[in-house]
Formats: structure tokens, sequence, C-alpha cells
């Protein structure tokens, strides 16, 4: 029986799934390091045989975080990149990817350099915004729509029910990289949506310890499909891993709390800032999509981004005075992240096309943790009056 059923989703967050272990009723999943299962009998395997397939700690937070998602199956890889190149694994040499233009780095690079090249998919980059566009983009052979809201580094909200509507019409599959909000904030499975996508390395793993990534699926046909994909492509996620991933989601509901007002309170305290140009949340009453923010998201996450008056010299003289805040790739972790996209997460775009998606030299992105928020800024109070 699954008794999380009903509840809450800060409980869910703790029992979902059913995490304790059938064996021993140990409270704490073991961690199993086991590659391989002895079979009772010839010819009759146990529920688990080798563990590139399923392994006791690697299910027991897919199925914590599928239920989290509102979905029926979840699949736990080495990391995000490789959750969302098996997305890909589902579809044929020819097929088509619509995805919006601004989405994560590493994912663009995937998909038009690498993908491209090695199976024959076609992508067209649109404004996901204007779903007019996404619809001029459709061809024939278009078999998937790519998600990801909000986005990275800007922090636009892209419309998942419209989508799905749009979708739906022509026999497409949703894929929504829910890495920025976390089930916490959006379920995209509840929209209609196929397939949840998740880097856990950022709020789900929680604590910058453990890389990981992970798909919720909404049917059960998709499931087995990317199952099979999974094991015959093998970027599993390993039980050490697994376990550091499942034991971050038992707090999420707790970080996510703090995690976002601390971001509220920060955006509104930036937004009145005279060193500052412009601040990107969603959060805010000025953000052009926050009435659709409202609609879709239990919150708004907990990124926020702004542009700081000046060039370069006047980033890195804020960067280098901060103190509680860390200079690093990443967000999501308990402690506060400042990241410079046009040097970091967006540096293998190019200038022009960087300039073209807003992402400017001065634009500053910062993940704030859950440390106390008069400590968070004072650090940026101390860091933007030396620029
Ligand atoms: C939105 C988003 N999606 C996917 C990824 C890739 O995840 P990973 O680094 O776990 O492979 C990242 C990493 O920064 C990300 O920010």
């Amino acid at each position: 029986m699954n008794k999380s059923t009903g509840h809450k989703l800060a409980t869910r967050c703790i029992h979902a799934g059913n995490t304790v272990d059938a064996a021993t009723g140990a409270v704490v999943p073991p961690i199993v390091t086991s590659t391989t299962f002895e079979q009772p009998a010839f010819g009759e395997p146990g529920p688990f045989v080798y563990s590139r397939a399923s392994n006791p700690t690697r299910d027991a937070l897919e199925r914590l975080v599928a239920e989290l998602e509102s979905g029926v199956r979840g699949l736990a890889f080495a990391s995000g990149m490789a959750a969302t190149a098996t997305i890909l694994e589902l579809l044929d040499a020819g097929d088509h990817v619509i995805a919006p233009a601004d989405i994560y780095g590493g994912t663009l690079r995937l998909f038009s350099e690498v993908r491209t090249r090695t199976f024959g998919l076609e992508f067209s980059f649109v404004n996901f915004c204007d779903l007019a566009e996404v619809e001029r983009a459709i061809r024939p052979n278009t078999k998937l729509f790519w998600v990801e809201t909000p986005t990275n580094p800007l922090l636009r909200i892209m419309d998942l029910e419209a989508t799905v509507a749009l979708a739906r019409g022509h026999g497409v599959l949703v894929a929504v990289d829910n890495t920025f909000a976390t089930p916490c904030v959006q379920r995209p499975l509840e929209f209609g949506c196929d397939i949840v996508m998740h880097s856990t390395t950022k709020y789900l793993g929680g604590h910058s310890d453990v890389l990981g990534g992970l798909n919720v699926v909404a049917d059960e046909e998709l499931g087995r499909r990317m199952v099979s994909m999974r094991s015959a492509v093998g970027g599993v996620a390993g039980p050490f891993d697994a376990y550091l991933t499942l034991r971050g989601v038992k707090t999420l509901a707790l970080r996510m709390e703090r995690h976002q007002a601390n971001t509220m309170v920060m955006a509104r305290w930036l937004d009145e800032h005279p060193k500052v140009e412009q601040v990107y949340y969603p959060g805010l009453d000025s953000h052009p999509q926050h009435a659709l923010a409202a609609k879709q998201m239990d919150g708004f996450g907990a990124v926020v981004s702004f542009v700081l008056r000046g060039g370069l010299a006047e980033v890195g003289t804020f960067m280098n005075a901060l103190d509680v805040f860390t200079l690093a790739e990443s967000l999501g972790g308990v402690e506060s992240l400042a990241g410079h996209p046009a040097t970091m997460s967006h540096s293998n775009l190019t200038a022009g096309r960087r300039a073209q998606l807003g992402i400017l030299d001065n634009l500053i992105r910062l993940s704030p943790g859950i440390e106390d928020i008069d400590d968070l800024l004072a650090d940026l109070d101390y860091a933007l009056a030396g620029c």
C-alpha cells in the first residue's frame, strides 16, 4: 500500500515511495552495492537481476521522485545530461525537436553539436514564450517539444498548459526540464506533459555534493521504453549517489521554503539598489510573466539574476568582494552561489548569440542558499558598494 497517497508535499518528500526497507524494516533505505542478484531457481529471476537495469537503492529514489512529480515511473541517471540524452534515445534518426533558444548551455550543446551529428536528429530553437512561433516551427517529423521553465539565467516562463494543447494537436511529446522549479514548486505532468527531467545535482540533492539526473514519465508505456533505453545505454545513478540524492529530497520542501523566501527578499532589495539596472525574478510584479508564473507554479523558484551597472570590470569587483556567496558554477545547494553566465554557464555560446538572448556581460546569476537573509543582504551590499 502506498501510505503517502493524499498527503501534502512536505510529507510526501519524506514518505513517498515507501522507502522503509521491506527486508529489515530499516527506516533509511540501505545502500545496496551488489551489482548482481541471486536467481532463486533456473529460469526464475528475482525482482533484481543486474544493477544497470535496477537496484534497490536507486529504486527507492525513483519511487520517491516519481510520486512527487505525479508520474508513474522515475529513472535515476548519473547526471542531468545523461537523463536528457536518454530522452533523445526515444526518437529515431531524422526526427525533429523544437526547443527554446535560451535553454541551459549544456543541453544546447548536446542538441546542436552532438545529436545533430551522431543521430541525425533535427532541432529548431525558438522563442517558447510565443507559441505561434513554436507552431510555425512544427514539421511533419516533429516528435518532441523540449521545454525549460523557468529558464537559465533569465528566468523566463513558458506556459505548460498551452504548450501541451499545441503538442496534443500534432502528436508531439512534451518533456520539461524542471530543475529550476523542483516538484515542490511546479509539477509539469499535472498539466499533461509527458516527461519531467531534473538535474538532481541542484535542489533535489541540495548540498552540492552529488551529481545526478532523473526522468519521470506520465505513462507506463513511455516508462517501459525509457527503462529499455537506459538499460541499453547505461548512464545509471550508482547506489551511493542515489542514496545521497534520496537523503537530499527528504528535506526538499523545507529547503525550498527558505530558498524562495530568501530569494524574494533579495530580488526586491536588488530592485531598489542604485547599482542594479534590472532584476529578473518571476516573483516580482514587474516580471513580464509574473501572472503566468503565479498560475502554474506554487512559488517562484529560488534563482534571481540581475544586470549590474557597468561592465566586466565592475562584475569582477563585485564577485571578488563577496564573502558569504561563493563564486562557482551550479545552483540549488544550501550555500549561496554567484555565477557569471557570459563566462561560465553560457560561455560556449558566441558573444553575438548571448547578446541576442539578453545574456549580457554585466548579467549576474545568484542562487541564494538557506543562510540568514541579513547576512546575505549585507554581503551583497558590501560587494555592490565597491563597484
Ligand atoms: C537547467 C539545467 N538542466 C540540466 C543541467 C545538467 O545537469 P548536470 O550538470 O547534472 O548534468 C543543468 C546543469 O547546470 C541545468 O542547470
